[in-house]
């Protein structure tokens, strides 16, 4: 990743999981992080211990991305003071699991708002500062599950199949602007994602499940190349793109029981 080394990349979601090996990986290939998610004590350990075994800047940012007008706010605290932001990684999200109607439906709205709303005004504002110098690499991460619906992850699944159908799109939009857009899409890893959603992974699930570095590098070495989507785990790339060809009704009740 050569051509990522003495960039400055802004991570969100950095305070664990994905994320977190994200900052890592990036560190100790020599790239400067801007490190944002909502627990500070969390982004600045990390920072202070990946600055001195790198030799690499590190900032923080502490904010709640949820909030309305929140890419607006870290695009003046970044790019708005002078510092060039190279690669962008909208990585914070979180899912919610349940039938939708018991879901509270600001849960709903909360969710989308950071997972689609803040991703797509932050890929506007730091995508505009990229067009202007001509070059930028942006990283949306989205999930395997955005290739189906999936009942009772509903709201969750169609956000990301939102993430994966802008990615793609805007990947060639940008192209001839010097800026690449990579769509990363997991399936099930290893991180607090699944406590926060309230997920058991049990039995056959187990099988499948990634550790949240391997999907951290595989994202990073697809934003290198410039690829456009990237599946990480052999697994993932058979099941997702052969459930979404399956009709309808048997894609969502197969996706039902892997849920369950
Ligand atoms: N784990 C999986 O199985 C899986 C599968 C497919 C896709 N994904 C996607 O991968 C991405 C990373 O998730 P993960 O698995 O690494 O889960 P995770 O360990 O729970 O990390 C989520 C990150 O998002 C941050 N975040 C959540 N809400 C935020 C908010 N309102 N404002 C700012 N930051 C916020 C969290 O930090 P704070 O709590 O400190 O704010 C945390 O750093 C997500 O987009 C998720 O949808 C995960």
């Amino acid at each position: 990743m050569k051509n990522l080394q003495g960039k400055t990349a802004l991570v969100t979601g950095a305070s664990s999981g994905i994320g977190e090996d994200m900052a890592r990986v990036l560190a100790a290939n020599g790239t400067h992080l801007i490190l944002v998610a909502r627990r500070a004590e969390r982004l600045q350990a990390l920072a202070q211990e990946l600055a001195a075994a790198h030799g690499v800047r590190t900032d923080v940012i502490a904010m709640d991305l949820g909030a309305p007008g929140a890419a607006e706010v870290l695009h003046a605290r970044t790019e708005g003071a002078g510092v060039a932001v190279d690669i962008l990684i909208n990585n914070a999200g979180f899912g919610i699991k349940g039938p939708f109607l018991d879901k509270p439906v600001e849960a709903h709205r909360d969710m989308n708002r950071l997972n689609m709303e803040t991703l797509t005004e932050l890929c506007w504002h730091f995508g505009r500062d990229m067009r202007a110098r001509r070059s930028g690499w942006i990283l949306n991460t989205a999930s395997v599950g955005g290739y189906i619906p999936v009942p009772e992850f509903s709201t969750y699944a169609a956000g990301k199949a939102y993430v994966l159908s802008f990615g793609e799109a805007l990947s060639n939009e940008l192209a001839s602007d010097g800026i690449t857009v990579t769509t990363l899409c997991p399936g099930g890893t290893w991180t607090e994602f699944m406590s926060v959603t309230g997920q058991q992974v049990s039995g056959i699930q187990k099988l499948g499940m990634m550790p949240a570095r391997k999907v951290a590098e595989a994202g990073l070495r697809g934003l290198s190349a410039g690829s456009r989507v990237v599946v990480p785990g052999w697994l993932n790339r058979v099941y997702a793109p052969t459930l979404r060809a399956l009709p309808s009704s048997l894609k969502t009740g197969i996706a039902r029981l892997a849920m369950q």
